[in-house]
């Protein structure tokens, strides 16, 4: 059977970062994809084709299916041509992996890793640090209450106080935390001057390959350090779990201690940042909104549950297939690329009644935002917890709030959100 390509301007959509960051525009695209071609490749010239998968159902099933949907052999976020090439050259055994975590791992390696830390991350467990990140939370919420009745949510909020909590319950002191942010900057914008180490146009792959061991041995020394810290004085913090941890017996490796590190610093916190910003932009909209939840006693869940399926911050992740497998009406064969947006599926029609309308009382919320399957977020209950958190610290402090300006969003094709939430309040 040959296979569903789909319209140029689909395809075009969901690799423009500017879509992402438009953000209606692209859900009238995927909304087509999803009645006319809901399994159907995506050509673009610089990118090799991918299967883009737009349906609830088709990502369940795939994330169901981790033995033939794979996260090892290509990129697990989208890259283009050029890009896995340079990724590759830069990688041991070329398995382009520049960091080497859960995400990019299949089995047997990705559940011996995942369980070192799966029940950390556990509700029962979270219990232990609750209280540090309600310290966190009221930090956060002085410090809005500090600039007088107007601010960038996004900006002045939402940004630090998710990166505080990951950063803390990781055991990385304040003082070393704008090292990791910009550590991560450059990892993750190494082609971009502004961000880059050297601050440099990228003229050459050798050039930026370069940079990038710098960066990566930047990283690795960082932790190896704190890891022989925690091996000596052990903490209350998951860093003393992956240190102390054996993999077959032995330590972990380097570059995996690394990427154990590096994935739950960097996973925790735009993540959880864009997804409080969605839901108090919700609540500055709708002031019949604000006044059930600014309630000390109103249940918070709903609202959470919503505001994580509405801003979907997780935009997608890519799976290779590993065998030929028949799906959603389609052949998938052996090699191929599968984008899972997750955008898409947190608007499915046949899931979701009414998906463009942000509510709070859904029945049974079957948003999919932490993934499905082996690789669901590790960190799930700990984003909810922190979002509660913040809500009910938060809100019963403010007499009003609304819109201010108009908000933006990011424009990333992977991680998305808002960058801008201008907000005016009154303080209770
Ligand atoms: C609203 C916030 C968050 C969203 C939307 C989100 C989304 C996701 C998604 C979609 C995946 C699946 C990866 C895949 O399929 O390959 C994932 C994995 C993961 N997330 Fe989150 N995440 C969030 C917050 C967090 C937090 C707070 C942490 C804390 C450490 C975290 C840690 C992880 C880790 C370690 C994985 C890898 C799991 C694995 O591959 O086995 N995430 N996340």
């Amino acid at each position: 059977m040959k296979k569903p390509i789909l319209p140029g301007e689909v395809s075009a959509a969901v690799v423009d970062p500017a879509a992402y960051g438009e953000w209606d525009g692209l859900h009238e695209q995927l909304a087509w994809a999803r009645a006319n071609a809901p399994l159907a490749v995506a050509e673009n010239p610089d990118h090799d084709p991918f299967w883009l998968v737009t349906r609830h159902a088709d990502i369940m099933a795939i994330g169901r299916d981790p033995q033939r949907f794979a996260s090892a052999i290509r990129p697990t976020v989208l890259t283009n041509r050029e890009g896995e090439a340079l990724a590759r050259a830069a990688t041991p055994g070329n398995d382009g992996h520049l960091i080497r975590s859960l995400v990019q791992m299949d089995a047997p390696d990705h559940m011996k890793y995942r369980l070192l830390t799966q029940s950390w991350f556990m509700p029962k467990n979270l219990k232990i640090v609750e209280e540090r990140v309600r310290h966190h939370a009221r930090a956060a919420v002085e410090h809005m209450l500090s600039l007088g009745g107007e601010c960038d949510f996004a900006r002045d909020v939402a940004a630090h106080y998710p990166l505080r909590v990951i950063m803390d319950i990781l055991g990385v002191p304040a003082e070393d935390e704008p090292r990791m942010l910009m550590l991560t900057q450059q990892l993750f914008g190494s082609t971009d001057p502004e961000l880059n180490r050297n601050k440099v146009e990228i003229t050459s792959a050798e050039q930026a390959i370069a940079m990038l061991h710098y960066v990566i041995a930047d990283f690795e020394n960082y932790f190896r350090e704190l890891t022989a810290d925690r091996r000596a004085n052990s903490r209350e913090d998951i860093a003393t779990v992956i240190a102390n941890a054996t993999i077959d017996g032995g330590q972990i490796p380097d570059r995996e201690l690394a990427g154990y590190y590096m994935i739950v610093a960097t996973a925790g916190h735009d993540t959880t940042s864009a997804s409080t910003a969605g839901a108090i932009m919700e609540l500055a909209k709708n002031p019949a909104l604000f006044a059930r939840f600014r309630d000390a006693e109103a249940e918070k869940a709903g609202l959470i549950e919503e505001a994580i399926r509405w801003t979907t911050p997780v935009q997608h992740f890519m799976r290779s297939a590993k065998a030929d497998v028949d799906i959603g009406g389609q052949t998938i064969r052996e090699g191929d690329w599968l984008m899972l947006n997750y955008v898409s599926a947190n608007r499915d029609e046949a899931i979701f009644d009414n998906p463009f309308a942000f509510d709070p009382d859904r029945a049974k919320n079957q948003q999919i935002a932490f993934g499905f399957g082996a690789h669901v977020c590790l960190g799930q209950h700990l984003a909810r917890m922190e979002m509660r958190i913040l809500m009910e610290e938060l809100l019963p402090r403010l007499k009003s709030l609304e819109l201010a300006g108009d908000p933006a969003r990011v424009e990333s094709v992977f991680v998305g959100g808002l960058k801008r939430l201008p907000i005016r309040f009154e303080a209770a």
